[in-house]
C-alpha cells in the first residue's frame, strides 16, 4: 500500500479489501444473507495472478462485510485459476459451480463443484472436474456454469461457442455431480458475439430471459436475450433482445433471487479494455454495481431496471433541494425535467466539479433531444468521453431519471420506470466535490429535484 490516500473508494459499493476483482460470482440469498463471491487477485491489483474467489456477505446490499477467500486455485483441474461461476443451495449447504482452468494458456475449461456446510469453508468434490470439457463441435472456451433449480432436478447454462457464434449450453443433473448434456438453450444469429461469456438464466413472469456478456459486439457490454420457453424448456425461442446498460463499465452481470422471490442484478462495473485506474496506487482495482431490481419493462417488453429499494432507505436528509450547490462525494439524486413550451433549454448537473469550474463530470439535458448527455471529458484521472442515455418512457412532457454517485463512479437510471442504466467510472481530484444542477433557457423546467447523502 502506498501513501496516496484511498480516496476512490466507494462507499456503497462492493470493492475488494485489496487486490483485485472482476466477475460476480455465486450471488445467493443464503441463511438471511444476501453473499456474493467475486473473481479475485489477492495479491495484487492486477488479473496476473490465477483467480480466487473472494467472498462477502450483506444484509441490506450496501454495506458488504468482508469474509475468507472462498476459493483458492490449488488442484490440477483449477491451478490456472478458479474461474467465473454460481452459488446454490440445498439442504442448508451451498454448493459453488466454477470454471476450473488449467493448461499454459488456460484452454482446459471444465465444471467443478465445491460445497460448504456453513457457508464459508469450501471443499472441493472429489469427482472434480464434474464436467471435464465442451461436448464435441463446442469451443473450448467452455465456462462460467450458472446453476439453477429445474423441477426436481439441477440445471446449469455455460457459455461456449460453435463456428465463431457464441451460444449458452445447457445441461441437467439430479446431484449436481453427474451432468446430461441437453443441447445449446440459445446461439448467436451472426450478429450477437463470437462467444458468449458469463450466461445467467431466470424465468421472469412466465418468460425466460438469458444475459449473457458477449465478446466482438461494439458497444455491448452485457444484453439479455428474452423469450419463450419450448421444448420441456430446453430451448428459448428469443423474442426480444435489450442492452443491459449504456455506460462504458458494465460486465458480466449475475442474479440471484432475494427472500421474496425478487431478482436482483450485480456486475462488475468496468470492462477488459479499461486503463489502469489510480486505485492501484492505494492497493485495489475494481468494483460491483449498485445490486439492481430486475421486473418486466413497461408494456412487458425488456426490463426494468432500477437501484433496490434499499439504497433509497439508506438516504439521509435532503442536502439539496432545487438547483443550486452543495459539496458531496456522494449522492443519490432524484431528477424530474418537464417540456414548459418554450423554444430552448437546457438541464445540467455538474458532479465532483471543482471549484473553478474547470473539471466535473456533466450530465445534460437539451430541449428536443431525445438523449441525456453524460460528459466525462474532464472527470478527472479516467479518459472518458462522451455517452449518450436515449430517454426513456417520457410520461407525457416529463422525463424522469435517478443518479447515484459514489467515490468513483456515476450510474445513471432514467425512465418510469427506469429502463437501461448508464454505468461508468470517474476518478475525481481528491478536492473536487461540488455538486451543481441549473436549468438555462425557457423550454425546460425541474419539475423535481432532490440530492440525499447516502448512510
Ligand atoms: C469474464 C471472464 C469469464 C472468466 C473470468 C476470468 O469477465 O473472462 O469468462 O470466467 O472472466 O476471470
Amino acid at each position: 500500500m502506498s501513501d496516496t490516500v484511498d480516496c476512490w473508494r466507494p462507499r456503497i459499493h462492493y470493492t475488494p479489501l485489496r487486490g483485485w476483482i472482476n466477475d460476480p460470482n455465486g450471488l445467493v440469498y443464503y441463511r438471511g444473507k444476501y453473499h456474493v463471491f467475486a473473481q479475485h487477485n489477492p495479491v495484487a491489483p492486477d488479473n496476473r495472478t490465477p483467480m480466487h474467489w473472494a467472498h462477502a456477505e450483506s444484509v441490506d446490499l450496501l454495506r458488504w462485510n468482508h469474509l475468507p477467500i472462498a476459493l483458492v486455485p490449488d488442484k490440477p483441474f483449477d491451478i490456472g485459476g478458479c474461474w467465473s461461476g454460481s452459488a446454490a443451495e440445498d439442504e442448508g449447504r451451498l454448493h459453488l459451480v466454477y470454471s476450473g482452468v488449467s493448461g499454459e494458456k488456460a484452454e482446459i475449461q471444465s465444471v467443478c463443484l465445491a460445497t460448504s456446510a456453513d457457508g464459508i469453508a469450501f471443499g472441493k468434490d472429489r469427482a472434480n472436474p464434474v464436467i471435464p470439457g465442451p461436448p464435441p463441435g463446442f469451443s473450448r472456451d467452455f465456462r462460467d456454469p450458472r446453476v439453477f433449480r429445474h423441477g426436481d432436478k439441477w440445471r446449469i447454462v455455460i457459455g461456449t461457442s460453435r463456428d465463431g457464434r457464441g451460444c449458452a449450453l445447457l445441461y441437467e443433473s439430479s446431484d449436481l455431480v453427474g451432468w446430461k448434456f441437453l443441447g445449446p438453450l440459445a446461439a448467436s444469429d451472426g450478429t450477437r458475439g463470437t462467444m458468449w461469456e458469463c450466461p445467467d438464466f431466470f424465468m421472469l413472469e412466465g418468460r425466460g430471459v438469458l444475459v449473457v456478456s458477449p465478446i466482438g459486439v461494439p458497444g455491448v457490454g452485457s444484453m439479455a436475450l428474452i423469450g419463450r420457453m419450448e421444448e420441456d424448456a430446453t430451448r428459448l425461442a428469443v423474442e426480444e433482445m435489450v442492452v443491459l446498460d449504456y455506460g462504458p463499465d458494465l460486465y458480466a452481470p449475475q442474479t440471484m433471487a432475494g427472500p421474496d422471490g425478487r431478482r436482483i442484478m450485480i456486475a462488475w462495473m468496468d470492462h477488459w479494455g479499461s486503463s489502469k485506474p489510480p486505485t492501484v496506487s492505494a492497493g485495489w482495482r475494481g468494483a460491483f454495481t449498485i445490486p439492481r431490481a430486475i421486473a418486466p419493462g413497461p408494456g412487458g417488453k425488456g426490463l426494468s431496471i432500477a437501484p433496490v429499494p434499499e439504497l433509497a432507505a439508506a438516504r439521509g436528509d435532503v442536502a439539496l433541494d432545487g438547483p443550486g450547490s452543495i459539496t458531496a462525494e456522494t449522492a443519490d439524486i432524484d431528477i424530474e425535467l418537464e417540456d414548459t413550451g418554450g423554444e430552448t433549454g437546457c438541464f445540467e448537473i455538474v458532479l465532483r466539479g471543482s471549484p473553478d469550474g474547470s473539471r466535473g463530470t456533466r450530465i445534460s439535458f437539451l430541449k428536443g433531444d431525445d438523449a441525456l448527455v453524460l460528459d466525462r471529458t474532464k472527470s478527472g484521472r479516467v479518459s472518458g468521453g462522451i455517452t449518450r442515455i436515449p430517454v426513456a418512457a417520457k410520461s407525457g412532457k416529463r422525463i424522469k431519471f435517478r443518479v447515484v454517485l459514489d467515490a468513483c463512479s456515476v450510474e445513471v437510471f432514467s425512465g418510469d420506470p427506469p429502463t437501461v442504466p448508464c454505468s461508468a467510472l470517474i476518478f475525481p481530484e481528491p478536492g473536487d466535490k461540488i455538486l451543481s444542477a441549473r436549468v438555462t433557457g425557457n423550454g425546460v423546467g425541474l419539475a423535481g429535484f432532490r440530492a440525499w447523502p447516502v448512510n
